[in-house]
Parts: structure tokens; sequence; C-alpha cells
């Protein structure tokens, strides 16, 4: 008789269903605003989270693949940096790929990937859990833009593996963070080291972000000759849609990119091809020809003012790793 191992399915906890509410008033608010705006966390359902992926593998796109590198060259270095059996928790976990590429390197006690894209997390996890059957997972579907800290469910799963005293080094991979401005990062990086601090000693975090660089190679970056980054972008008002039954077309909106300099930011929007109304229940707007929404921002940072950053939100003096062109920056911060 052949046994057949049962598979560990990984636990899940969704908080951000509740919440529905409260992200169509912020689309309604950000829709009514002058200029029209909508946060980039709406990239994100389940097509949007695979054409980011799709994003990752284009020849403009220099981040990930730069971040990579930085990981495969200083893996060593980072393992002596974070401590072993660690609780891994990671923020915008999406296809799960950056954290399992880390897991031979930081041995990790347990694995926790938080994502605003519920669904696109759930399969991923499912396929992770599969390869990497006796490592605890749990799955935390929630928007940490609003508030960083994990839900009683989630205390209660690392107490029952035993886990609330293990160290926790929170991952922050990818330069998410530029999704924030200045004031908003500090904030969520103080959030972020508390959460590192709730554990055992010797915890902290691994973070990538994306640094300043010619404007002429950001912006390909953003806006590619394939045009995925525009189908990207365009997505947003499918996601909105569904989400706020509004009726947006988006073969009327035009995707552009640009490096504000003086911001220290890569600007996304969507430009109105033709004068137009967006109707939703409860509300509508009217868009002159020409006139924006206002997607994303991706803030770029020298290494310096990052480090400083990171110190300014109560953690230890980082170090840092680069790749040999300098145009990507990976840091350790302990709590
Ligand atoms: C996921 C926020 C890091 O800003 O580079 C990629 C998102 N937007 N192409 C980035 C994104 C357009 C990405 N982050």
């Amino acid at each position: 008789m052949i046994h057949v191992p049962p598979v560990a399915t990984p636990h899940f906890v969704q908080i951000h269903h509740t919440n529905n509410a409260d992200l169509r008033a912020e689309l309604q608010a950000g829709l009514m605003a002058q200029p029209a705006h909508a946060a980039p966390k709406f990239f994100y359902d389940a097509l949007g989270s695979r054409l980011f992926d799709a994003i990752t593998e284009l020849q403009e796109y220099y981040p990930t693949r730069t971040e990579a590198a930085i990981v495969a060259a200083h893996g060593p270095a980072m393992a002596r940096c974070v401590p072993p059996h660690a609780v891994l928790i990671d923020l915008g976990a999406g296809s799960c790929a950056k954290a399992a590429r880390l897991f031979p390197v930081l041995a990790p006690a347990a694995y926790v990937a938080v994502d605003i894209s519920v669904d696109y997390l759930r399969d991923a996890l499912g396929t992770l859990q599969q390869r990497h059957p006796s490592l605890p997972i749990l799955g935390l579907g929630l928007d940490f833009s609003a508030e960083l800290a994990l839900p009683p469910e989630a205390q209660a799963w690392l107490t029952d593996h035993a886990l609330q005293q293990a160290p926790r080094c929170v991952l922050y991979p990818g330069s998410s963070i530029g999704n924030f401005s200045p004031a908003e990062a500090l904030a969520l990086l103080r959030q972020a080291r508390t959460l590192c601090a709730q554990g055992g000693a010797g915890g902290g975090l691994l973070i990538g972000v994306d640094r300043v660089k010619d404007r002429a190679m950001l912006e390909p970056a953003y806006d590619d000759a394939l045009g995925v980054t525009a189908a990207f972008n365009r997505n947003l008002l499918l996601h909105v849609n569904q989400l706020l039954g509004s009726d947006f077309a988006p073969a009327r909106w035009a995707h552009v990119a640009c490096f504000n300099a003086t911001k220290s930011r890569i600007e996304m929007h969507l430009v109105s091809q033709g004068e137009q109304t967006v109707r939703w229940p409860g509300g509508e707007r009217h868009f002159a020809d020409g006139e924006r929404l206002h997607t994303e921002n991706s803030y770029k940072w020298t290494p310096e003012a990052f480090a400083d950053l990171l110190q300014q939100a109560g953690f230890a003096a980082p170090t840092e790793w680069s790749d040999d062109q300098g145009w990507f920056s990976v840091f350790w911060a302990p709590a």
C-alpha cells in the first residue's frame, strides 16, 4: 500500500472583505478630487497582479532583476544580519517569488504573506505550501497601507505554532515603499519597526529601494515598448468598475509616465481622450479632454536619504547593499 502524506494547506485570514465599504469611500473621494486620483493599491486585482508580474520580465523594467542580482550576490552577508528561524513577514507578497528565493538563505521558521490581492495570494500560497510542506504559512488578505499590524487571528496563529517569541523579519522588497510619500513612508516604517520589535531579539526590516537616476532610464521602465505598463495602468479602471460599479471605458484613457525631478518620483496618469462623464451608483465625474487621473507615484531615493529615513523611523544604523551600476539598494535595518 502506498502511503500518501496529507498536503498541508496554508492558513488564510482575510481582513479586507469587511473593509470594501471603506475602499469604495476612498475611491469615490479620489475620483471627486481636483485633480482626480486613485491609490496604486487599486492596480492589484487578479489580472493586475498578473500584469505586474509581466512588467517584472520586461527588458526596460530593471528593478526586479537588479534586486534579485543583489540578493544573489550578497545573500550570505544578508544571512549574517537576519537571525535564523525568524518569522518572515512579507509585505505585498504577490506571487511570493521574491520571498521564496530567500527561503534557502534566511531559513525562516514561518512565513506570513500579506497582500491586498486576496485571490491571487491564496493561489500563490497553495503552490508555495506544496513546495515547502513543513513550513508554517499564513496568508493575510489586508490593506496594510491603512494600518500595518498583525490582526488577532495572526497573533493566535503564531501562538499556536509557539512562535510568539521568535524574532521577526519584515520583508518589503521591490521598492514598493516608493508608492508612499516621504511622510507616509516614515509612518509605515515606524509601524514596521513596532511589528519587528514585538517579536524576539534580533529582528528587523529587509527592504528594497529604487535609487534616483537618469530620466532616460526611469521613464521607459514605466512606459515600455510592448505597452504592458499601459495595460496595467488601464486595468485599474476595470478594477474600479468592479469595486464601485462605475462605467470607465479603458480605451478612452491614455497611459502617461513621467519623472518629476523636483519630487523625485515617477508619476503615472491616465489621460482622458476626449470629454467624458463617468458614472457610478451615488456619483459621477466629468472629465475634460486631456484631464488626468493620477494613479501612481513611485518615489526614488538616494541611499543616504533612505538610511536617514530608516533611522528617523526608530531603526538602528542600517546596512546597505547595491548592484555594480548603483541602480538599486537593499537595506537591513535592525529594529
Ligand atoms: C510595485 C510599486 C514597486 O513602482 O516600480 C511598476 C509598480 N508601476 N510599473 C514600481 C509599478 C508601474 C512598482 N512597485
